[in-house]
């Protein structure tokens, strides 16, 4: 998929949170054999948690009706959260491919990594969910920021707050944040198609950031559960909800969303409410069931169409090019 859509003009992001240094490497490597276009590679940044023994406890209790239903025995211990933040060994990564564009999500990484980081020649990015978060960004050297909207898919970005309940929907964020910043904002959350790119323009974006709607690429490695409920996305599908992974993030509401969640004062912090969940999803997914599944999603899903990605972007520069030149 990167390879895809740097080649038809779009800049291809690689997404690392789940990879360890070795696997972004032989992916790094195919993508560089594949296209010389300029890339993108993506890093989570959180700190990591401090363990919690009573916490996660607590959160295997409080799945073990779901182990016992589904067959699986509650006291086995869970598999290691996967997620690891931006460190060292991944930064060796970065210097050795030199990718022309490096961004973060929840912050930004220590300053000596950072350092390392721009002494690549990598234009650096990262998300912020408020004008806060987007002129503490700034004020760190961010080369451009992605003012990413409640409307989008995956993780919230925020960092500087936790309280969901303020933050702000792509229409209200965009502008705000280019009025308090004069580094290019990149809006994302709710962009599905030309009409969204061309509002994103008009609010002062001077790019736009895509998820949900390259989901539907033949491209995408996404389970057969997954596919089928971005086939059946409606306007109000999704739900900003920690029961994954302890932090907020946007996905299609489900059957553990809706029992346990959306937000669950149990979930112990990122990324460690995910181990326990792991076993639940499998076995789910195994019998075609997205119950336990982290279906990640933003609220334009609908307006997804399932075309290869090179295509995809194609078109949408295109249809957008057509509708601001109306
Ligand atoms: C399936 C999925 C996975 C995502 N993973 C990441 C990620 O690893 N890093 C990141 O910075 N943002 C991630 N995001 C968030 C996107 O960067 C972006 O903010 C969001 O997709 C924009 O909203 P949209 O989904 O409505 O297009 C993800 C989004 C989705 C839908």
């Amino acid at each position: 998929m990167v390879i895809a859509v740097s080649e038809a003009g779009g800049l291809g992001s690689l997404p690392c949170a789940l990879l360890g240094a070795d696997d972004a490497r032989a992916e790094l490597r195919k993508i560089r054999q594949g296209t010389s276009k300029p890339i993108n590679v993506n890093f989570f940044c959180h700190r990591p948690p401090r363990a919690e023994e009573a916490r996660e406890a607590a959160w295997r209790k409080r799945l073990s009706p779901y182990y016992l239903e589904l067959g699986l025995d509650p006291d086995a211990p869970p598999p290691r959260a996967v997620r690891t933040p931006f460190d060292e060994p991944m930064c060796d990564v970065v210097v050795e491919f030199r990718p022309e564009v490096v961004s973060f999500h929840f912050g930004l990484p220590d300053k000596s990594l950072l350092t390392r980081v721009r002494a690549t020649g990598a234009k650096i990015l990262s998300s912020a969910t408020s004008v806060d978060e987007a002129r503490w960004l700034e004020d760190q050297g961010c080369d451009a920021i992605i003012a990413q909207g409640y409307e989008a898919g995956g993780h919230r970005g925020m960092f500087l707050s936790e309280d969901v309940s303020r933050q702000a929907g792509t229409m209200a964020l965009v502008p705000q944040v280019v009025d308090a910043v004069k580094v290019p904002v990149i809006a994302a959350g709710g962009i599905a198609d030309a009409r969204g790119i061309v509002a994103a323009f008009a609010l002062g974006a001077s790019a736009v950031q895509l998820g949900t709607a390259y989901l539907f690429c033949p491209e995408a490695i996404i389970s057969p559960v997954y596919r089928q409920a971005l086939r059946a996305a409606k306007d109000d599908a999704t739900t900003v909800t920690n029961v994954f992974t302890g932090r907020p993030a946007r996905a299609f509401t489900n059957r553990l969303i809706r029992e346990i969640g959306p937000l669950s004062d149990v979930a112990p912090a990122f990324p460690l409410a995910s181990g326990p969940v792991l076993p639940l999803r499998s076995k789910a997914e195994a019998a075609g069931s997205g119950d336990f599944s982290p279906l990640w999603s933003g609220q334009a899903a609908a307006l997804g169409r399932e075309l290869p990605a090179g295509e995809l972007t194609k078109r949408l520069a295109g249809e957008a090019l057509a509708l601001f030149v109306k």
